[in-house]
């Protein structure tokens, strides 16, 4: 058994984050921060607008940040919430800043703000178009100077220990489900191990996985939320899945989708037809640069009156110097698949992106389980309501990363490590014969989603959807009785947990708000609110 004060699964900006903070405030505390992969491998790695946060204050102001949070939530944002991320926001790009971040300066020494869709300022701090990278290496390098600081990789956390493990009857409506641990697979020596700690904070990042394009790496198989699910924690708005409009077209199939950030339209880069005709403008005076949701659905209706498999991007008017200096990895990339900005439109297709649902926390990241809190994309803070405003998600991270900190630091004193747990259970199992019976699944899973789940959704595809899902949860439900744990397995079990949570409560939303557009209920409704499941 392994045992510490605060237990972190997640090495992403929201994990890192959290685990600086605690160990920069309290050296006598034990922390453990585990990661599936290797440590960089996160959805943060691939981040490339940058962080918004109100900078320049001769230009911009908190109400101008709040106002556009708001409108591109449609209605579902928690105001209180969004006012504290968008004034807490500043100071903790500050800090990130002070830990080594990098971000990219202008000709006058100022930080070089950049725009998104949806912002009605300039205010998106960036490195180049690599900032996730920059702020995970800066994060690692960070948390590694810290000797209170466990980082382990290539640990797989299959399942939350609560007093289910120990024999009582936990259901949904059970008052104080208790967390005080996770089991997780050793994935070098496929040792499952017991972990145990005072708190334990789900940092497990997104889902995006679920679906057959996506810009999340393949670590984002909803591990944290299916978890959460199974220890009958609160989860809500898990209809909201974002589907940023604009992932490199690449009829090779990469997994992941590459993504060309929408900092690229905020430098003037505008959405056409393949006869070069701006579309944008039809469906918002915003055009090119209006908030994802309507982006995105835009180019999907695009693409289905036309036929076609993707539209494009035109960079060809831009400064292409400049545009090299700020996008060498977008530049390079699309290079690589022969596709020239100077010459070229670049082609673009929507592709799942973000989790707006997720864990449901209060104002400090407390879950709705005791001594369990969440922190990033798998959480539901009220923030982003019915669609995220771009570059509000890393954002997001830290400000709640340091609200948890300051929670933990002050009442981990009063919890104690459970004693009584017992070792995960092998007896009976073998190892799966056919591991394509897992890969396929996976697969299925994808395609259900992709075709009847995806920007546009009505209640018979929302149907078939959930027929589908079920009949994989079952046969599923029977290998994993009679299997040997694996990453593989468990995450195809993860799949379809969030694959359920997100098709159920797609049809129990009878209206089409933000992301989530049915063609049976195509008005907004304004007495429907949060779907908590
Ligand atoms: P992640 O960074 O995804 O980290 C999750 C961690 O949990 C990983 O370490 C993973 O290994 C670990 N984990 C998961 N399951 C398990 C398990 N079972 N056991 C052990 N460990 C586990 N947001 C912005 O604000 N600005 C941007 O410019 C931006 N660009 C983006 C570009 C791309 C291509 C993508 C995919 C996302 C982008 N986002 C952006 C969103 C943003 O990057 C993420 O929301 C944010 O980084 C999530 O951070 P996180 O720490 O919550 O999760
Ligand atoms: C992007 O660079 O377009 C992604 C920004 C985000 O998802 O917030």
């Amino acid at each position: 058994m392994i045992k510490s004060d605060v237990l972190i699964i997640g090495s992403g900006v929201a994990g890192l984050t959290l685990a600086i903070k605690i160990a920069k405030k309290r050296s006598d505390l034990k922390i453990t921060v585990m990661s599936k992969n290797s440590l960089e491998e996160s959805n943060t790695k691939y981040a490339q607008g940058g962080v918004a946060a109100v900078w320049d204050k001769n230009m911009d102001d908190y109400e101008k940040h709040i106002a556009d949070t708001l409108d591109a939530g449609d209605d579902l944002c928690d105001k209180n919430i969004v006012k504290i991320v968008v004034k807490e926001g500043p100071s903790r790009v500050k800090e990130l800043i002070k830990w080594g971040t990098r971000f990219d300066k202008n000709s006058k020494k100022g930080y070089d703000l950049g725009k998104e869709g949806g912002h009605s300022e300039n205010r998106i701090l960036h490195y180049k178009d690599i900032t996730g990278a920059e702020i995970e290496r800066a994060l690692i390098a960070k948390a590694k100077s810290y000797s209170n600081i466990r980082l382990l990789q290539h640990y797989y956390a299959i399942d939350l220990i609560t007093q289910h493990q120990l024999g009582h009857v936990v259901i949904r409506v059970t008052p104080n489900i208790e967390c005080y641990g996770v089991y997780a697979l050793n994935k070098k020596n496929n040792d499952i191990q017991t972990f145990l700690a005072k708190k334990i904070v789900l940092a497990s990042g997104g889902a995006g996985q679920i679906y057959r394009s996506t810009t999340n790496p393949v670590v984002s198989t909803g591990d944290g939320l299916a978890m959460i699910y199974r220890a009958k924690g609160r989860i809500e708005n898990m209809e909201f899945v974002q589907f940023h409009p604009t992932a490199l077209y690449n009829p090779a199939g990469d997994n992941p989708d590459f993504l060309v950030s929408e900092a690229v339209r905020g430098f003037g880069g505008i959405l056409k037809t393949v006869d070069g005709e701006e579309f944008m403008y039809n469906y918002d005076k915003r055009g090119s640069l209006a908030p994802r949701d309507i982006v995105a659905r835009a180019i999907d209706n695009e693409m289905k009156v036309r036929g076609v498999d993707n539209m494009y991007l035109d960079c060809r008017h831009l400064d292409m110097e400049k545009f090299v200096a700020h996008f060498p990895n977008i530049y390079e990339k699309c290079l690589s698949i022969g596709i020239d900005i100077a010459e070229q439109m670049i082609p673009i297709v929507p592709a799942c992106h973000y989790m707006c649902g997720g864990v449901k926390v209060d104002e400090v990241g407390k879950s709705s389980i005791k001594n369990l809190y969440a922190c990033g994309e798998c959480t539901s803070t009220g923030l982003h309501g019915a669609n995220r405003l771009a570059s509000n998600s890393l954002l997001e991270a830290m400000v709640f990363a340091h609200r948890i900190a300051k929670d933990i630091v002050k009442t981990v004193d009063d919890s104690k490590i459970k004693k009584g747990i017992p070792e995960w259970k092998v007896d009976g199992t073998t190892d799966p014969k056919e591991l394509v019976l897992i890969t396929q699944s996976i697969k299925e899973i994808k395609e259900i989603m992709s075709s009847y789940v995806g920007i546009v959704r009505s209640n018979v595809r929302l149907k078939r959807a959930s027929d589908r899902v079920w009949l994989i949860y079952n046969e599923t439900e029977s290998l994993y009785a009679t299997s040997t744990v694996s990453p593989q397995l468990c995450e195809l079990r993860n799949l379809i947990t969030v694959a359920f949570l997100v098709t159920s409560a797609a049809s129990m939303r009878r209206e089409s708000r933000g992301l989530h557009y049915t063609t049976d209920y195509p008005e907004k409704n304004d007495f429907l609110e949060t779907i908590v499941q």
